[in-house]
């Protein structure tokens, strides 16, 4: 038996049978009429947006749209945050959408012309990523008449420790390095181009709020530092992010009232270079991972050399990340029940796969359940960020996943 990730406390069960935002998991397939399906709850995603408010001092929230860019849930979390942050055109149309431009930023190290062309023309902000691309904005936003809004997205010389993907203190696609950044200000000024100010991304799920807390006072310093050698006051620095979320046997959730406390004392004494600065956090898997089930039909349950195998509707097609083939060098179980014995001991030690045509699609190895039954729903928790837009879906052909977003 292997060990997997503790059910999220949010989702309760009524006599042994899993609810999901007040529903029945059998409720949310009958009206999507077929499986596998994920289910988004948006009342955690808002009960976890105002834990943020409560927990942080007064700085902006932005929704990093490539956790889950589901129609649906972006227009029922739009307006709940301050910002949303895109990366790409794709993602820029959905944002606008729901939000103005002034709010949207858009990064990512290989923006095409027509990309930078629509984000400048909207108003939204290019978190610029080099000094080339700085060059193609200004000449697209002088094509348009329109000076382009930029910030500068840094390479920090500052990782973020523990964090499962790292994103600074290293060579890197991603931003100019720190010692280039007050020069690439300097000419977005000279070009008459609208300075935003620093964008400062480096790492994603990290769990220790220790290592949060000591990125985000570099971060601030790294800032105050660029603005100095620069000349210039940010008007904004997006300190990244990077909250993580509990997936796996032994994640203890992140105590964000920790980091909230530690960042107010933090800019509470920053360098004057910052005193007019607003200051911005991006999320993605933190706001939305949590709310999001996978919904997985048992098909067929088989006995081989003495394993059993609980072949479900649903696999990596969908759910990549609960394969372990999406973010984790190591495969670990996601957080697995029976929907229909939530609460119940297990009584045997199964493999859930999918129905794919490779090793790969497994979507539990060796976890304990209850009684399994061909027909019985399968739930994979976690299953609200990076699922259904970070999955293979056209591989081998089987039906896309239905989504539905809860009301709120
Ligand atoms: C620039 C940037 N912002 C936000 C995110 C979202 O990360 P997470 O979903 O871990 O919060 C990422 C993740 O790769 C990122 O690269």
């Amino acid at each position: 038996m292997k060990p997997m990730g503790a059910l999220p406390p949010e989702f309760v069960q009524q006599d042994g049978l899993l609810k999901i935002g007040g529903r029945l998991a059998d409720d949310w397939v009958a009206k999507a009429g077929d499986t596998p399906l994920f289910v988004y709850d948006m009342a955690i995603v808002a009960a976890r947006i105002a834990r943020f408010k409560a927990a942080m001092p007064a700085i902006d929230l932005h929704y990093a749209i490539k956790a889950n860019p589901h129609a649906d849930l972006l227009t029922a979390i739009a307006p709940l945050v301050d910002g949303l942050d895109v990366a790409s055109s794709g993602e820029l149309a959905k944002a606008l959408a729901v939000k103005p431009a002034a709010s949207i930023s858009f990064a990512g190290p290989g923006k095409r012309d027509d990309e930078l062309s629509a984000a400048i023309s909207a108003g939204a902000t290019l978190n610029v990523e080099s000094e080339g691309e700085a060059a193609r904005a200004f000449a697209i936003g002088d094509r348009l008449g329109v000076p382009p809004r930029m910030a500068v997205r840094v390479n920090p010389d500052i990782e973020l420790r523990g964090s499962g993907m790292r994103m600074g203190g290293r060579a890197s696609p991603f931003g100019v390095d720190a010692v280039r950044a007050a020069a690439l200000v300097n000419a977005i000024v000279g070009a008459g181009a609208d300075w935003r100010g620093f964008h400062i991304y480096a790492g994603s799920q990290a769990l220790d709020p220790g290592a949060i807390i000591e990125t985000q006072a570099a971060t601030i310093a790294l800032a105050a530092r660029l603005a100095g050698e620069a000349g210039a006051a940010p008007p904004l620095v997006n300190l990244g992010g990077g909250f993580g979320v509990p997936y796996f046997a032994g994640d203890v959730a992140l105590d964000i009232e920790r980091v909230g406390s530690a960042l107010g004392e933090a800019l509470a004494s920053r360098p004057p270079i910052l005193a007019k600065t607003r200051f911005a956090i991006e999320l993605g898997r933190w706001l939305v991972a949590e709310a999001g089930v996978y919904l997985t039909r048992v098909i067929d349950i088989k006995h081989s050399q003495g394993e059993t195998f609980v072949i479900v509707d649903g696999g990596l097609n969908h759910q990549l990340a609960a394969s372990g083939n999406f973010g984790t060098v190591v495969r670990r179980n996601y957080p697995l029940a029976v929907a229909a014995r939530m609460g119940q001991d297990a009584t045997e030690t199964v493999s859930v796969v999918g129905p794919l045509c490779t090793p790969l699609d497994r979507l539990g190895d060796k976890v304990a359940l209850p009684p399994v039954e061909i027909g019985d729903l399968i739930a994979i928790f976690m299953a609200g960020a990076y699922g259904a837009s970070a999955s293979p879906s056209a591989f081998l052909g089987h039906p896309a996943a239905i989504e539905i977003v809860t009301a709120p």
